[in-house]
């Protein structure tokens, strides 16, 4: 790594210019603060312009400017855009919908599992890795562009047969197969292996939740395998030192398997918050707006505990023909920005330079405007960048939260196939958002699957909302953390599933109903005439809406702490308390409300741990990081007016270096980050 690297960045695109721009660029960046950007992530028709005829070393004359004005650069294995040739001459490469119709267009367009598209990525990967592996200017390298994004669902001839190959080597046999794909149910029986295919259109869209159960696995799975394939020719050629990245988070795509097996260093989130400012986005009462952006950081953050922004928004966005969202307004550049950084990102890098005079991005706006002349973007940028510098002493330091929203891939594609399932997983996950932000109580996600004991044993609270599917390891692997002292609550809908999504013969909630010590003896969505359902607390009404079950306590052991108020079931027990080993499990028949959320976090002794730092109010957002550098308060305003907060201690104001105490207004869009 030859440049000082701070990890200030932007995307840039050399072949969308002059080249007689190409130096005044790099310069203008670094005299704004930046001195790191991505290159080459849609380069692959000026790569190989040919079938096999390279200009491998189109970026040669431009990384020589980045050395020697000492510009730092993450490249892109280009194979987000395959080249217009290659579409026109192997047509096998292209991705099909599940109707059978192959995408065309741009970008995104292709199918992970063709082997004519991996050889050709193999070819280009190999040749530009021996090409610029070593550069000196480079510092990092980003694997293809957005996996899944756009489109996370693959039907071409390679996809049907590498599911039916996936398929074969989990099941083994076709009488496992039928089992688990429950396919005795309308005559779905299959007799030979040809007719196991990925799902056609069926009528309403409806198909074998248990096929897409295992086809949802079957597309991570590939995309996982296509990283792998990129990151194993990188390695080979790769200066010591120099990492490997992919941006953003998408359906259909364990992360977790991705960093492991997919062989990266860490994720990169793209972050843009305005898509909560888009024209065509009717907030409701209380959205939480840009804010929302926080709970895809605790995502990111889940995956790599400190991580990078590979693309931060800019400016105002849109293509021509989806999205419009209005630029953002002074301030909230900065304010986006360290919402990254609180969460734990030690990487920014805007998008992008300079907006496109062309193509479908031309409202995508970067930091300059088409007429390249100075604007306010570049001018927050330059008094950010100015910042930047200080927020190296919170570099490394994590993200401080000791309740943690459990989370795992199978329950999510469960969520996002089965309607009922995602009623409630969306219900839930939003209620916790927004107790745990209103509350000023910091909160992770944890995704069970890469999850080991140690780390769950460093939350004082975990919460598994609607774990339908629930499997023998996950249930003793929380029971251990309970009996090891932790608390933890189960919310409705809780293990009725089994991993292919089948309903087993059993009492509900399944494998954790014998140690939560609840069984569910009758259950409800909850209608229309019953829309205002509450349970009563000790004489506090609290919401509980969605889904209800009425539960029966296993013995005098379990405390019933709650009882629904209305209809056939009021007076029925609604939530449920049990003592196992050193913790506590609670069980809520419910989906969850912000207020009964809020209302257990109380009880549960977790709610807003920093009460005697800082009073806040709930349209400010907290968030420490900490580290052996320090603890580091951020408070992030996001509304359109002043807020005021009450410091109770004394900290020091990490960008002005003075010290803070007691009452501090935080103007509109403004951020506080202070050293405790
Ligand atoms: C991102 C993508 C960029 C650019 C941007 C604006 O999702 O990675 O390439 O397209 O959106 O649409």
């Amino acid at each position: 790594m030859g440049n000082a690297y701070r990890g200030l960045g932007v995307a840039y695109y050399p072949e969308h210019w002059d080249r007689a721009l190409w130096e005044d660029d790099v310069a203008r960046m670094l005299e704004h603060g930046l001195d790191t950007l991505r290159i080459a992530e849609f380069a692959w028709g000026l790569l190989e312009p040919h079938d096999g005829t390279f200009e491998i070393g189109y970026f040669d004359d431009f990384l020589a400017i980045c050395e020697r004005l000492g510009m730092n650069v993450i490249f892109c294995t280009p194979t987000a855009t395959p080249p217009v040739w290659m579409q026109h001459d192997h047509p096998g490469i292209l991705n099909r919908d599940r109707e059978g119709n192959a995408f065309d267009g741009p970008r995104r367009n292709y199918s992970y599992n063709s082997p004519e598209y991996r050889a050709f990525s193999a070819r280009i990967v190999e040749r530009i890795a021996a090409h610029y592996g070593t550069h000196p200017a480079i510092v990092g390298w980003q694997i293809d562009n957005e996996l899944n994004c756009e489109v996370a669902e693959f039907f071409a001839d390679g996809d049907h047969d590498a599911f039916r190959a996936y398929l074969k080597g989990k099941f083994g046999t076709l009488d496992a197969l039928n089992e688990a794909l429950g396919t005795t149910f309308w005559s779905r029986r299959y007799s030979d292996w040809e007719q196991v295919r990925l799902a056609g259109k069926g009528l309403y869209g409806a198909i074998n939740p248990h096929l897409e159960l295992e086809e949802r696995r079957f597309f991570s799975r590939s995309a996982v395998a296509f990283t792998r394939m990129q990151t194993e020719i990188l390695r080979r050629h790769l200066a010591d030192g120099v990492w490997i990245t992919t941006n953003g988070l998408f359906p259909n795509l364990d992360y977790n398997e991705l960093m492991t097996e997919g062989g990266l260093d860490f994720i990169t989130f793209d972050s843009y918050p305005n898509f909560a400012h888009d024209v065509n986005h009717r907030p409701a009462e209380g959205d939480l707006l840009d804010r929302k952006w926080s709970w895809n950081l605790a995502w990111t953050r889940s995956i790599s505990p400190t991580f990078g922004i590979m693309e931060q928004q800019a400016g105002a966005h849109g293509w021509t023909n989806r999205m419009e969202a209005p630029m953002p307004k002074p301030g909230q550049l900065r304010l986006w920005s360290l919402q990254s950084v609180a969460h734990g990102a030690d990487m920014v890098s805007y998008f992008r330079w300079r907006t496109s005079p062309m193509g479908l991005e031309i409202y995508w706006h970067g930091l300059n405007d088409y007429a390249n002349t100075p604007n306010r973007r570049l001018a927050e940028l330059k008094a950010f960048a100015g910042e930047w510098d200080a927020l190296a002493a919170v570099k490394d330091a994590v993200y401080e939260a000791k309740v943690a929203v459990l989370k795992d891939y199978d329950n999510e594609y469960d969520a996002s196939l089965d309607d009922w399932h995602g009623r409630v997983a969306r219900a839930s996950d939003d209620a916790w958002f927004r107790a745990t932000q209103a509350s000023h109580t910091p909160c992770d996600f944890v995704y069970l699957g890469a999850a080991t004991p140690e780390q769950l044993a460093g939350y004082d609270l975990l919460v598994y909302p609607h774990a339908a599917i629930m499997t023998p390891e996950v249930s003793d692997l929380l029971r251990g953390y309970v009996e090891g002292g932790g608390t933890l609550v189960f919310g409705a809908r809780t293990g009725y599933k089994d991993e292919s999504g089948r309903c087993p013969m059993r009492p509900m909630p399944g494998l954790v109903g014998a140690w939560a010590g609840v069984t569910v003896d009758d259950y409800t969505l909850v209608g229309r005439d019953t829309a205002d359902m509450t349970v009563d607390w000790d004489g506090t009404q609290l919401p509980a809406p969605v889904f209800n079950e009425v539960l029966r306590p296993a013995d005098d052991a379990v405390e019933v702490l709650a009882r629904f108020t209305q209809d056939y079931y009021a007076g029925a027990p609604a939530l449920t308390r049990r003592r196992v080993g050193a913790g506590v499990v609670y069980y809520v028949g419910s989906c969850f409300s912000e207020e009964l959320a809020d209302h257990l976090l109380e009880v549960c002794g977790v709610r807003a741990p920093l009460a005697d730092v800082v009073d806040a109010p709930p349209t400010v957002e907290l968030a420490v990081r900490g580290g052996e550098g320090g603890r580091y308060l951020f408070l992030l305003n996001y509304p359109a007016r002043e807020a005021r907060v009450e410091l109770k201690r004394p900290a020091v104001d990490l960008f002005t270096g003075e010290t803070v105490s007691g009452e501090v207004a935080l103007p509109p869009y403004g951020v506080l980050v202070a050293r405790l």
